[in-house]
């Protein structure tokens, strides 16, 4: 019995792979011959036999199948709301039994504190009867704490919920073999949820690298995927990202998974945005929009209303875009300040929208509208950390900057989307009704788009 296993075992020869591409190389080399990327092929071990063939890898086991119109009959029973609905319209159906989910952000902006909410508002007793009157089946969750000791989650749980009878069981245990044995194969009528917080902290006894190794990372998140897959136990994993803003670890592991989830945001500031930037089951074109207060995550359903408490609108070099997250629109603040320099040449510094950005609407101004910026310094700021990439706040960063070098407020009631041309044109941007629409509805009187103006000369201060 050993010796036949033994000998089926696949035989681990070396082999390097790019963290960088992901492509397998049999020698070692200084750059990745496929991407061309420096110092970035790592050394791990093959589990594939040189010389194995197709037929007998498998034995003559048969890979089940299934008819589309079977497998579809599956979908509601596979698919299960979170309770968190800002959660729930990035995920598209909700969160699907056998998926594995990687949440990505940045140390400290609330990965933990979403997952600890998540399992509160699932963990409920199993069977629990809902209101319809049909039984619903609760859901055990498994929280592996490997970055923090279970005493700090179950603070935060018992911050973050006031119910007492949930369903969380907190793993102490950064071994992954040992995190797969402990939540073990599901009993018939019970469903699970495992969190992994986070995959660069776990590892597998299989490799002999220290947690966190690119070869680390690619193994445990094999054996998490293997596992969900085989017992359609549902993974979440927490990936921590670089500097630079991308995911530590092998660019293999956003390949591997079935969602990724980008979760960003200003420390410093409460707003907090999640963005799918794939999506196996759902779209990738939904926003969640939280605020993180000193209750934890709070939902922010109608995103257009956030920013409209701020005090500064109505001052020179103040004024409102309706810029879109996802498919909801969203009201921003962009302010500007223009001052004398003493410098030769003149400062451009942009917090919230790319410098590239502030320069060309500084030069377009100076061009076409003979606003005289050369001998000023020119600073742009969007309020609440929130970061532009929508083209439709470009006729609100040069409304700021002209307000700020005239020192003339903006008429009041002002709100204005459209991007802006290198010859000046106001251009259309998408979902131009519904940006009208929800500015009206928010009691703008003066509303600046690109059916109104096609020029930026054309509006008047
Ligand atoms: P955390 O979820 O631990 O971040 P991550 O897992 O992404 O590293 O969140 C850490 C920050 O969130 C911390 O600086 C404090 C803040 N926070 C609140 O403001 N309110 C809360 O209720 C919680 C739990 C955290
Ligand atoms: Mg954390």
């Amino acid at each position: 019995m050993n010796i036949s296993y033994t000998l089926n075992m696949p035989k681990s020869t070396t082999i390097f792979f790019c963290s960088s591409c992901g492509n397998e190389f049999p020698k070692w080399a200084g750059q990745c011959p496929a991407c061309k990327e420096w110092n970035t092929l790592t050394q791990a071990d093959s589990f594939l036999k040189p010389g194995s063939s197709l037929r007998n890898s498998s034995g003559r086991k048969r890979a089940p199948t299934l008819s589309p119109s079977q497998a579809l009959k599956q979908i509601s029973k596979h698919t299960f709301n979170t309770n968190i609905k800002e959660l729930d319209r990035v995920l598209g159906p909700g969160i699907t039994n056998g998926g594995v989910y990687l949440i990505a952000g940045e140390p400290g902006i609330g990965k933990s504190t979403l997952l600890t909410q998540l399992a509160c508002k699932l963990g409920i007793t199993p069977r629990t009867v809902t209101r319809r009157g049909s039984s619903e089946v609760g859901r055990m969750v498994y929280y592996t704490c490997s970055e923090e000791n279970p005493t700090q989650v179950a603070i935060r749980i018992k911050r973050l919920s006031s119910q007492t009878n949930t369903h969380i069981e907190l793993i102490s245990s950064s071994d992954i073999e040992a995190v797969i044995k402990t939540v073990g194969r599901p009993k018939k009528g019970h469903q699970s949820l495992l969190i992994v917080d986070s995959i660069q902290s776990v590892y597998s006894n299989q490799n002999g690298t220290t947690p966190g190794s690119m070869t680390q990372i690619r193994d445990c998140a094999n054996i998490l995927i293997r596992n969900a897959k085989e017992n359609d136990l549902p993974t979440i994993i927490v990936g921590h990202v670089t500097k630079q803003g991308k995911l530590a670890g092998p660019k293999l592991l956003e390949h591997m998974v079935d969602v990724v989830l980008d979760f960003t945001g200003d420390r410093q500031h409460e707003l907090r945005l999640l963005k799918s930037v794939k999506n196996r089951f759902g779209p990738t074109d939904e926003t969640g929009i939280f605020q993180m207060t000193g209750t934890g995550l709070v939902e922010v359903p109608d995103p257009s209303k956030l920013l409209l408490t701020d005090t500064s609108q109505n001052q020179p070099g103040s004024a409102l875009a309706l810029v879109m997250e996802g498919t909801r629109p969203m009201t921003i603040e962009v302010q500007a300040l223009v001052s004398a320099t003493p410098l030769p040449i003149p400062r451009r510094i942009a917090n919230g929208i790319p410098t590239n950005k502030l320069q060309l609407i500084t030069a377009i101004l100076d061009k076409h509208l003979k606003l005289r910026l050369a001998d000023k310094d020119v600073y742009v700021n969007v309020t609440s950390g929130y970061k532009v990439t929508d083209p439709a706040a470009d006729i609100a960063i040069a409304l700021a900057i002209i307000s700020s070098t005239k020192n003339k407020p903006l008429p009041k009631n002002t709100i204005s989307f459209g991007e802006v041309g290198l010859l000046s044109e106001i251009r259309p941007v998408a979902f131009m009704n519904k940006r009208n629409k929800e500015a009206k509805a928010l009691g703008y009187k003066n509303i600046i788009n690109p059916t109104k103006f096609t020029r930026l000369n054309q509006i008047k201060l």
